[in-house]
């Protein structure tokens, strides 16, 4: 809040509202003033939308979120925020509201990161020789498991060009992995997933921030927009725009990041880690001078009908640099804390570029709760997406008539 208070004397009101509207044009990709800006304002979960389809919002009601909302662990630095329940109820809220407002019933989307590049196949192999320090959960010495990893673009627009600048996801789902989850995929118990971003840190640091965030987003109001850089502080703003003006020009030969922080272990020896994902091939590849609107998926499909992509799996460990597992802005800088490769994730040659992979792709849900134990996710960011996702998910599903779909998609080449 000091640096929100430093930035609204220097900069002023009038800079403020132009870098609060200027985010929600990044995030949103339509000014904020737009017809679809106060439309989505205007329909609410509860009540019928235009479409007649309705949401039963009672289940993410605070009260019943804090039977399923995850306990803070100060053993290693977690600590529920006051408020924290409170905001990740309402958070839902207004992400259910868009959702119903954005789609019809038979075409919903993920709320966020909805633009999927393709769903491919992989293989994830550990490394033999792994030091214990760097093994926990499904980290294990030469352990191999079969995998399903999803490349999208961040914003909630589906409909934008790949060309405009946005952060890219990969989501990772491990197969062949028994044992309690945290929170079991709908689709098959025996998974754990992985959710990485194209950035190495994240611009929000509270769902109550997520929260107003959004609505200022959907709300379209001139004060909400004004304060959103107080709110964000002044690096949480520079994020922002950062992450949300980067260009790639392969989603292959692009690095991810965990952002905020998981567990690694259990018991005395658990530890807080954060992991990445980094191409082992070539990164060569340009933006074409006159990039086709889905380029993206156009150069995930030329580059895996030549070759299998190979990325390395790395983790990074806090140990005892006093980095915070709570605040997901400031960077955990590799120089206290250098990532060490664990294993490498091999994408294989294939055609992935059909529509029954898109429809399963489409009813997939990663989540990073779908964990052990020995995986669970760290700091606040983490816990209100617990009960996030389960909710979009659950919305898109029930708006859509779909179930989660079960194991590895049919193989539709030869060349899985
Ligand atoms: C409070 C913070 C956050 C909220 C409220 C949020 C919300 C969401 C929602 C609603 C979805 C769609 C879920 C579904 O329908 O299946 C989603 C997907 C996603 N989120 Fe987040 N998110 C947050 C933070 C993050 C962070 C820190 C990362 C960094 C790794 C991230 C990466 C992703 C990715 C890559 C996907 C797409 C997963 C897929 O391919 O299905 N999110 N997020």
């Amino acid at each position: 809040m000091k640096l929100g208070r430093t930035l609204m004397k220097s900069l002023g009101p009038a800079v403020l509202l132009g870098a609060g509207t200027l985010l929600v044009e990044q995030v949103t990709g339509v000014p904020p003033l737009s017809p679809h800006g106060t439309a989505m304002a205007q329909t609410t979960a509860q009540a019928p939308a235009p479409s007649g389809f309705t949401f039963d919002l009672s289940r993410y009601s605070e009260e019943r979120l804090e039977a399923i909302y995850p306990e803070a662990d100060p053993f290693l630095g977690e600590a529920l925020g006051e408020d924290e329940i409170e905001a990740a109820s309402r958070l839902i809220a207004t992400l259910a509201e868009k959702v119903i407002a954005d789609f019809a019933p038979g075409e919903a989307r993920r709320d966020a990161h909805p633009k999927a590049h393709g769903c491919v196949t992989a293989t994830m192999q550990f490394d033999t020789d792994l030091p214990a320090e760097l093994t926990g959960g499904v980290i294990q010495p030469g352990a191999e498991h079969e995998a399903l990893v999803r490349f999208s673009n961040g914003s909630p627009d589906p409909t934008a060009p790949d060309i405009a600048g946005d952060t890219r996801g990969m989501a990772v789902k491990l197969f062949g992995v028994p044992g309690d989850k945290l929170y079991t995929d709908l689709g098959g118990p025996d998974t754990q997933d992985f959710i990485m971003i194209s950035s190495p840190v994240f611009f929000i640091n509270s769902a109550k921030n997520y929260a107003r965030f959004f609505e200022a987003v959907n709300g379209g109001k001139i004060s909400q927009m004004a304060a959103i850089p107080l709110y964000l502080g002044v690096r949480g703003s520079l994020h922002a725009v950062k992450m949300l003006r980067q260009k790639i020009a392969n989603p292959l030969e692009t690095r991810y990041w965990s952002v905020v922080p998981s567990q690694l272990g259990t018991g005395e020896t658990r530890q807080a880690i954060k992991f990445s994902a980094r191409p082992l091939g070539p990164t060569d590849s340009r933006i074409p001078r006159d990039p086709a609107h889905d380029f993206l998926r156009q150069a995930m499909a030329q580059s895996l009908s030549e070759a299998p992509y190979p990325m390395e799996f790395l983790i990074q460990r806090r140990a005892d640099t006093g980095l915070s597992v709570e605040d997901s802005v400031p960077e955990w800088p590799e120089s206290r804390a250098p990532f060490q490769r664990v294993g490498t994730l091999t994408i294989h040659q294939q055609d992935f570029n059909t529509p029954e992979r898109d429809a399963y792709c489409e009813n997939q849900s990663f989540n990073p709760w779908h964990s052990l134990p020995e995986h669970r996710p760290l700091g606040m960011i983490s816990r209100t997406r617990r009960v996030v996702y389960e909710a979009i998910a659950e919305l898109r599903h029930q708006m859509n008539g779909t179930s989660y779909p079960t194991g590895l998609p049919a193989a539709e080449s030869g060349t899985q």
